[in-house]
């Protein structure tokens, strides 16, 4: 059986996560779910990054230690995950003894083959991002990144010397194709950082305590990357007595991250991977951000939308389907109150959910609820409806093995599009007048084949949707819900559809929507 590992960047427990940072989730969920589907044996790693100064300060503000503060955010963030229906194997958080020790072990052995070495850091510190900035990256005399002030600060620190690894990881880019998706993310990796000379990483501070110990020398702490990178293979028992998960599913399939954390995991990732010497991920998929039309989301601009605000009101699949769809290879995704509404009135409502209640409101009409098999006579247009159906589901595989996930779902939306167009055409309220009822017959078995198949195709992104489709047109038999049965018109035999049709989306009022998810933004 083929395996399917695939991974979400472990999230920083700094505050709830809006729409954006669940953005990453939902697509490493709806991947695991495609190949679960596809019959592999898919694992799902998901968790929380839980040290640094910046949760340390957090928790003083809030008058708790670290550890009550981390506590709180996993739970929430589990909690947030069930509210999502995010079905990962493992839930990893850094501050577990099982990622601690192996970290460890990791950087003890990095410091005996002298990848690690001691120096000195000098920088100017922006605290909210834990990052350094020489002078002139700063924008302003400010972090370049959020814009805030920043500290200039000097430690001793240990330093991994990238260097050694750059020629060996640009060869690795240039013999896998399919390392870095999209592609357009290695050309930055290779013109802006590995080009103009790659420099060595700090990987250790003293100016916190909120960390893994270097065992060696414990005033450093271990600063972020070799501690949250690893998780990947320590939650599998890298490194541990029971490394079994490990044997089974590394290296990953798919490892998903945002644009923001790209250099970290197309670069030191991979170099952290050589010098432990195993293998590489199959790829690393680099997504854009979820912006507002004012630019990023932040809580000062009072633009943050939560995904539990609008999954209470619109239901959970609505929320995914518009994350999934609207989030370009190359730029980033636009979240507007129009827009969301306008993708569920358009694309949920009016193509989806008419096809499905038109449908099932012709099969009870003319049939008595029964499905008729494909028993009738071919209409003209059936043979090229089954041919374009075959080739939407082709170009989906397309765009998906390629991980245009915006684009594989569009696929999808041109064949519902198509399969209603396909009632106007066969005007079924006409051939109902004709004696032979054979024609009639041969329409509404494509309809339901094509319900059918569109179910399969959403279920991975959109499961309960799918799952109501199926049951409202009367597919109980487990076979036919299959990725394989995507491929042929099936044989529909004693399929009976709900009596009476229920609408998967109800149309909005545009106006009124669009003033309650502005308010959810304003709160
Ligand atoms: O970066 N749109 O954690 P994080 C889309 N702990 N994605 C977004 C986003 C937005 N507006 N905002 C954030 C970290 N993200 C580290 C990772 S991995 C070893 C360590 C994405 O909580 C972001 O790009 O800041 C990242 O992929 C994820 O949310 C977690 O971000
Ligand atoms: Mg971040």
């Amino acid at each position: 059986m083929n395996k399917f590992y695939v991974t979400t960047p472990i999230y920083y427990p700094s505050g709830r996560f809006h729409i954006g940072t669940a953005y990453t989730t939902v697509l490493a969920d709806s991947m695991k779910k495609l190949h679960l589907l596809k019959g592999e044996d898919a694992y799902m790693l998901t968790g929380t990054d839980e040290h640094g100064q910046k949760i340390e300060e957090k928790a003083e503000e809030q008058g708790k230690t670290p550890k009550e503060y981390v506590d709180g955010m996993a739970a929430y963030a589990q909690e947030l995950w069930k509210t999502m229906k995010i079905d990962y194997n493992d839930f990893l958080r850094t501050t577990e003894e099982r990622h601690v020790k192996v970290v460890q072990k990791i950087f003890d052995r990095f410091m005996e083959q002298g990848d690690i070495y001691k120096g000195e850091y000098e920088g100017w510190y922006c605290v909210p991002c834990e990052s350094y900035f020489t002078e002139t990256q700063l924008v302003d005399g400010k972090c370049p990144d959020c814009g805030r002030d920043v500290r200039l600060m000097k430690e001793e620190a240990y330093f991994f010397n990238m260097k050694k690894y750059a020629d060996r990881l640009l060869k690795y880019y240039e013999e896998h194709p399919d390392f870095i998706k999209p592609e357009y993310r290695k050309n930055e990796m290779i013109n802006n950082f590995i080009k103009p000379g790659l420099e060595d990483l700090c990987v250790t501070r003293t100016t916190f305590d909120w960390g893994i110990k270097v065992l060696k020398d414990p005033k450093h702490v271990i600063y972020v990357w070799v501690d949250a990178l690893t998780n990947y293979i320590t939650a599998l028992g890298y490194g541990s007595k029971d490394d079994s998960l490990f044997k089974k599913y590394w290296p990953a399939d798919l490892q998903i991250v945002g644009k923001d954390i790209a250099r970290f995991h197309l670069i030191y990732w991979p170099i952290f991977l050589m010098a432990l010497d195993l293998p590489l991920p199959k790829t690393i998929l680099v997504h854009n951000w979820v912006t507002m039309k004012d630019g990023k989301m932040s809580k000062s601009k009072g633009n943050v939308i939560y995904p539990e605000e609008l999954i209470e009101r619109y239901g959970l699949d609505s929320v995914r389907y518009f994350l999934l769809r609207e989030m370009p290879v190359s730029q980033d995704a636009i979240f507007s109150p129009e827009g969301f509404v306008e993708r569920y009135n358009f694309d949920l409502c009016n193509d989806l959910s008419n096809l499905l209640n038109r449908t099932v409101s012709m099969v009870n009409k003319y049939f008595k609820g029964e499905v008729p098999n494909y028993s009738g006579t071919p209409n003209e247009v059936d043979e090229e409806l089954e041919e374009y159906c075959l080739k939407q589901i082709s170009a989906f595989e397309e765009k998906i093995d390629n991980y245009e996930i915006a684009n594989a779902l569009q696929e999808i939306w041109v064949l519902i599009s198509r399969t209603n167009k396909y009632i106007d055409e066969t005007m079924p309220w006409i051939l109902a007048k004709e004696e032979d009822k054979g024609k009639l017959k041969s329409v509404i078995y494509h309809l339901i084949e094509n319900l059918r198949k569109i179910a399969i195709l959403i279920k991975p992104f959109m499961n309960d949707t799918a799952d109501n489709i199926l049951r409202q047109i009367g597919v109980k038999d487990e076979k036919l819900k299959t990725w394989n049965s995507l491929k042929e018109y099936k044989n529909l035999k004693d399929i009976k559809v709900i009596e009476k049709g229920e609408p998967i989306f109800m149309r909005l009022n545009t106006e009124e929507e669009i003033e309650y998810i502005k308010n959810l933004m304003k709160k």
